[in-house]
């Protein structure tokens, strides 16, 4: 089920309602370049995908707020044309895009240049974000310098360029039902797939092989693919945060960390890590870390509701974290010492969540000045505390040299979680982490 043509209906209304005044351009994203002259796979800009629901590259959508009716939402699409479809597939074209897409109007993509300006004209302001899209950016400023140029004689003008990112990821960060229940989807999909990855890991395995059983269960069950590079990491290798090689052997004896989440047709991410012993047992040294990080994220998710903040849910990890490191001899010192200069983080060196939604690294602010943003109904954060020891980085002085028998185990869980009326709910629940699931 994806969502309804009235869903980007009623954002449009919303984004309207924002602008006040101005006149928004927002861009599509255009295809990329992989090698030579092969592309990736389209991908959509999230922004356009929010307001439009159209997926083509290289179009442009004008939100006129100034117009009368019924000229006030304007698509520019690549029209249809046989001798290009043919090679790239079906397009929508100008009459889709009105009939299907709820455009006021659609004109061709290459008339862009020429009809700006006369939409442009009469806005109070025109919001565009500058330096992401160098195919829009010379027209806009064109559009905008020929008004100024003209605006004794015309008697106005834009005031001036403006962001259209606070208002439109504000709406981004407040998910409506509809998107919560994509998202629950999403979640569905790569929580199976992580419980379909724990049953086939084993020793000798390659860690690519588990890499394309995770894969493949996103693409069976619907979904474009994963929704960022899947991190399927052995060993040592979980200690690399980013890592993304997925191409070493699985040992006996050690973790596997896999990171992975799909996205949906209509964008919408799952982003889950589990962690587990590849031999079915962990060790002590593995099973004391992992109930050390375990704690700290289900104390983290257990602060998220109304009210809190995700700074708030980021210090609850690494006050459990801290904690359970000094109890195991991996830090030494008084508490609040060790959190205040830092000193923990040669073990934890990265921030406890982000917000999720089109982007896996989803849009929104977190902080306002010196105010963090409270967290409300319909927001997504993962929550995703590790330990990652390893000799990658120096002990802070003070701390205790590490022995050798806690090396290579990098450990993360990490969850997504949206914020209820009164707390949450744990998308990605049915992902098993309890130590007794995970053990065989
Ligand atoms: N997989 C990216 C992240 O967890 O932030
Ligand atoms: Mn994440
Ligand atoms: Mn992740």
């Amino acid at each position: 089920m994806s969502l309804a043509p009235d869903v980007f209906a009623q954002r449009r209304a919303h984004f309207f309602e924002a602008l006040g005044g101005a006149a928004a351009v927002i861009p599509a994203a255009p295809l990329v370049t992989h090698h030579a002259d092969c592309e990736w796979p389209f991908r959509q800009n999230s922004d356009f995908w929010y307001l439009t629901g159209f997926d083509e590259p290289d179009a442009v959508a004008l939100f006129l707020p100034h117009r009368p009716e019924g000229e006030r939402f304007v698509l520019f699409v690549q029209p249809k044309e046989p001798s290009a479809e043919v090679w790239m597939g079906f397009r929508w074209g100008c009459e889709g895009a009105v009939e299907r897409f709820g455009a006021d109007l659609a004109h061709p993509r290459e008339e862009l240049a020429e009809r700006l300006a006369d939409y442009l004209r009469g806005a109070e302001g025109i919001a565009f974000r500058v330096g992401q899209h160098p195919q829009v950016e010379p027209h806009v400023l064109q559009a905008w310098a020929g008004q100024l140029d003209r605006a004794s004689r015309s008697g106005s003008a834009a005031l001036g360029l403006v962001a259209p990112c606070p208002l439109l990821h504000a709406l981004r960060l407040r998910k409506s039902p509809e998107e919560i229940s994509r998202m629950r989807e999403a979640a569905r999909i790569s929580a199976e797939a992580h419980e379909l990855a724990r049953q086939v890991a084993r020793p000798g395995l390659n860690e690519r092989q588990v890499q394309g059983v995770i894969e493949q269960h996103f693409l069976e069950q619907g979904a474009r693919g994963p929704a960022y590079g899947s991190i399927v990491a052995g060993g040592d290798n979980a200690c690399v945060l980013h890592y993304t090689a997925n191409n070493a052997v699985l040992n006996d004896g050690d973790l596997l960390l896999i990171d992975a989440g799909c996205s949906l047709n209509d964008y919408y991410n799952g982003d889950i890590t589990r962690t587990f012993p590849i031999n079915g047992r962990f060790s002590p040294e593995q099973r004391a870390l992992y109930e050390v990080v375990l704690a700290a994220q289900e104390s983290a998710v257990a602060v998220v509701a109304p009210g809190q903040t995700a700074e708030a849910v980021h210090d609850t990890a690494v006050r459990v974290l801290v904690e359970g490191l000094v109890d195991l001899g991996l830090l030494c010192g008084e508490l609040d010492g060790i959190i205040e200069q830092g000193a923990y983080r040669h073990l934890y060196m990265h921030r406890t969540g982000h917000w999720l939604g089109l982007d896996v690294h989803d849009v929104g602010a977190y902080r306002l000045g010196e105010h963090h943003v409270g967290l409300e109904p319909g927001m997504v954060l993962t929550v995703e505390p590790g330990l990652y020891v390893s000799d990658r980085l120096p002990v802070p002085e003070g701390q205790p040299e590490i022995d050798e028998r806690w090396k290579g185990i990098g450990i993360r869980i990490e969850d997504d979680v949206a914020v209820t009326e009164h707390g949450h709910e744990n998308l990605t629940a049915a992902a098993l982490k309890a130590p007794a699931a995970l053990e065989r």
